[in-house]
Parts: C-alpha cells; sequence; structure tokens
C-alpha cells in the first residue's frame, strides 16, 4: 500500500490532500462535511474580526478546462464569513477534531491591529493545530495585496513575531503567486528571517477579467468584473511557485500546494515540485467534499504504478529535462486523473449502473 501520511509544519496528517481555504468552508455544516471525509486536515475560511457578508453576487463563477473534470474559476468574493469567534468556537474546531484531524484557522485581517487580534485569540484554543495567516487577498476593493509589498511583509511579520505566536501555534503564510525570479527571491529572503513553518503557494491570480462576449459584459458583478482566478487556469504558476519557493526557503519551512489540483495526477506534480501537501480549492467547490477520496486515490494508484511507497520518496524530486526521458513515457494500466479517456468516472459509473438495471429488468421479466 501506498502511505499519503506528511506534515506540515511538524503537525502529522493521514493524508497529504485537504481543502484550501474559501470553498464550502464558511460553515460548521461544511467544515464537518471536510472533516468527515478523507481529506487530511480541515482548514477554515478566511477570518475577519467581526463577520461580513462580502461582495455582491454573482461573485464567483466556474469554466469548464478540456474534456475532462478541470474546472477553472474567478471570484471576488470579498471575505464573506462569520468572524474569527465562530471559527475559534468549540464547534467549529471540533469539525477537526472529533474526526481525530488537525484544525487549521485561516485569518485574512482588514488590517495589522486585526490581524494581531485574531492570532491573539487564536492561540488560547488548544484544539487549532495550526494558523495560516492569509497576506494574499486580491479581492477587497482599495485594499492592497501586503505580500507584494516586500517591506511590509517584513513589518507585518516583525509585528507578528513580536507578539510571540511563532512559539504557541504553528503558523504559516499564504502567499499571492509571484511571476518574476526577483520577487521569488525578495520573497523568501523575508520569509526566511522569522520562525515560519510553512508557507502556502499559492493564492488566486489576482485581478484578472473574464468577458462574455454574447452579453458583453463580465461574468462576476464585484470589483467592475476583476476577480482572482483560480483553479485549472493555475495550475502551472502554481506548481512554479511551490517548485521556486522550496529551492528558496529554509528546509524547515514546509510548502504547501495549492492551485489547479482536480486529479491525483495534479496532487502528485505539486509533490514532486516540492510540497508536502496539497490543498483543493476550485475542485472541492465543483465536486464536493468527496473530491478528496478521488484525489487520494488517484494519488495513490500512481504511487503504486510508479512503486512509490511513501510521498517522501518524489516529494521535491522534479528531474531536469532530458530529451531521452521525454520519449520514454510510462503507460498507466488504470485511470489516475478523475477521467476514463475523456469519458468521466462518475458519468461511466452512472451509465454502468443503468445498464444492470436494464438486464435486471429484461432477466426478471424473461422469468416471470
Ligand atoms: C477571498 C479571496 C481570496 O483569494 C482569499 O485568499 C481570501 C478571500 C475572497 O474574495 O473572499
Amino acid at each position: 500500500m501506498a502511505s499519503l501520511h506528511t506534515t506540515v509544519g511538524g503537525v502529522a496528517l493521514e493524508c497529504c490532500i485537504y481543502n484550501a481555504s474559501g470553498p464550502r468552508t464558511g460553515s460548521i455544516e461544511a467544515l464537518a462535511k471536510i472533516g468527515s471525509s478523507r481529506a487530511g486536515a480541515v482548514l477554515s475560511k478566511s477570518a475577519t474580526l467581526q463577520g461580513q457578508d462580502g461582495n455582491p453576487l454573482p461573485r464567483y463563477k466556474e469554466m469548464p478546462l478540456g474534456s475532462g473534470r478541470c474546472v477553472g474559476s474567478i471570484n471576488s468574493e470579498g471575505l464573506p464569513n462569520k468572524g474569527i469567534n465562530y471559527y475559534i468556537s468549540d464547534a467549529a474546531v471540533a469539525a477537526g477534531a472529533d474526526f481525530g484531524k488537525p484544525y487549521i484557522l485561516s485569518i485574512s485581517g482588514l488590517s495589522l491591529a486585526n490581524n494581531l487580534e485574531m492570532l491573539s485569540r487564536a492561540a488560547t484554543v488548544p484544539l487549532i493545530s495550526a494558523i495560516e495567516l492569509n497576506l494574499a487577498c486580491p479581492n477587497l476593493p482599495d485594499k492592497p495585496i501586503i505580500a507584494y509589498d516586500f517591506g511590509q511583509l517584513e513589518s507585518v511579520l516583525t509585528e507578528v513575531h513580536n507578539l510571540g505566536i511563532f512559539v504557541r501555534k504553528p503558523l504559516g503564510i499564504k502567499l499571492p503567486p509571484y511571476f518574476d525570479m526577483p520577487h521569488f527571491k525578495e520573497c523568501a529572503a523575508v520569509l526566511n528571517k522569522f520562525p515560519i513553518k510553512f508557507v502556502t503557494c499559492t493564492n488566486t491570480i489576482g485581478n484578472a477579467l473574464v468577458v462574455d462576449w454574447e452579453t458583453e459584459q463580465p461574468l462576476i458583478a464585484p470589483k467592475g468584473g476583476f476577480g482572482g482566478l483560480a483553479g485549472g487556469f493555475i495550475k502551472h504558476t502554481a506548481l512554479a511557485n511551490v517548485k521556486q519557493m522550496r529551492q528558496l526557503l529554509r528546509p524547515e519551512i514546509d510548502v504547501v500546494g495549492v492551485g489547479g489540483v482536480c486529479s491525483g495526477k495534479d496532487a502528485f506534480e505539486h509533490i514532486l515540485c516540492g510540497a508536502t501537501a496539497v490543498q483543493v480549492g476550485t475542485c472541492h467547490w465543483t465536486e464536493g467534499a468527496s473530491c478528496f477520496d478521488r484525489i487520494a486515490r488517484e494519488l495513490e494508484t500512481i504511487m503504486l504504478e510508479k512503486g512509490y511507497k511513501t510521498i517522501d520518496e518524489f516529494r521535491g524530486k522534479l528531474r531536469a529535462y532530458e530529451k531521452a526521458r521525454a520519449n520514454k513515457k510510462l503507460t498507466f494500466s488504470a485511470p489516475v486523473a478523475g477521467d476514463f479517456g475523456s469519458i468521466r468516472t462518475d458519468v461511466l459509473a452512472k451509465v454502468i449502473a443503468l445498464l444492470l438495471a436494464i438486464i435486471a429488468a429484461l432477466i426478471f421479466d424473461r422469468m416471470t
């Protein structure tokens, strides 16, 4: 058997796949569905100090990509959430703890003072296993993405450090995507100065615009249609960020991959680039919590076919390009990418069930 066991910032996870903060994470009921699934951890919605409604609807749209199950999406939710006290309550934390899983709190304050206040409150809750501080939300009108300003990133982390939180909870930072080599280096140089336990790469590609050519308007309402691009649209940017950050950060800082994971193959690629765990966002939104089980099984299939027993055996081991190797591709005997050729496995299962029902009805008809 292949094991998907991993650790993130010293916290043990039975399965290296869990949810991204955002889709289906706003309520305790939704968090409990993640807890009861195969997900390795339960990560909350990004909390603000007070609850808020977020941006006007429609603020999320998805778009199919190719013939398989993979989708891309755009969102500008504007941090709708129930406020920090909800996500640190006993009932919320139980969504992880009741299922023997780590509960990770995501926070994304509207100001530094709010982030510090939320961190102080979270530090007192024993069953919060770790905190992901989101410094990358692109969807708040008139608020820049903090982690694009390396001076501000350093001063925020200095204040967070002064709070003493680093010794009380494993703390990670959710980063925006970077696109330029000097930016990767500058960001990593700042992060390396602090006892951060993990980084999550990456948030959405901010301020994209999807246009509906027929109606001649944007697909979503807030911010003039500008929103964060996610899902399959961003996998290759996410992989590049995982790879670069793994290379540039101190080895003790884990990298969690997020962006475009909708199959075991996508998860495998993130791990190959250096991720110790992989989050699922858009696909979780589309498919619900059953996606964690499916992706985990697909990843196990790939590992078995390749002869890997643990994810550590291939984590961060992306090879250099070699022409001879490119010409020698593996052929898999089992479906690994949530599809069967171009047919989705869930559709295939329904067709088979229908055929069996028809055959049973015909046999019954003959016998009576
Ligand atoms: C939202 C979007 C993000 O990308 C994020 O990291 C946090 C919040 C939002 O629009 O709600």
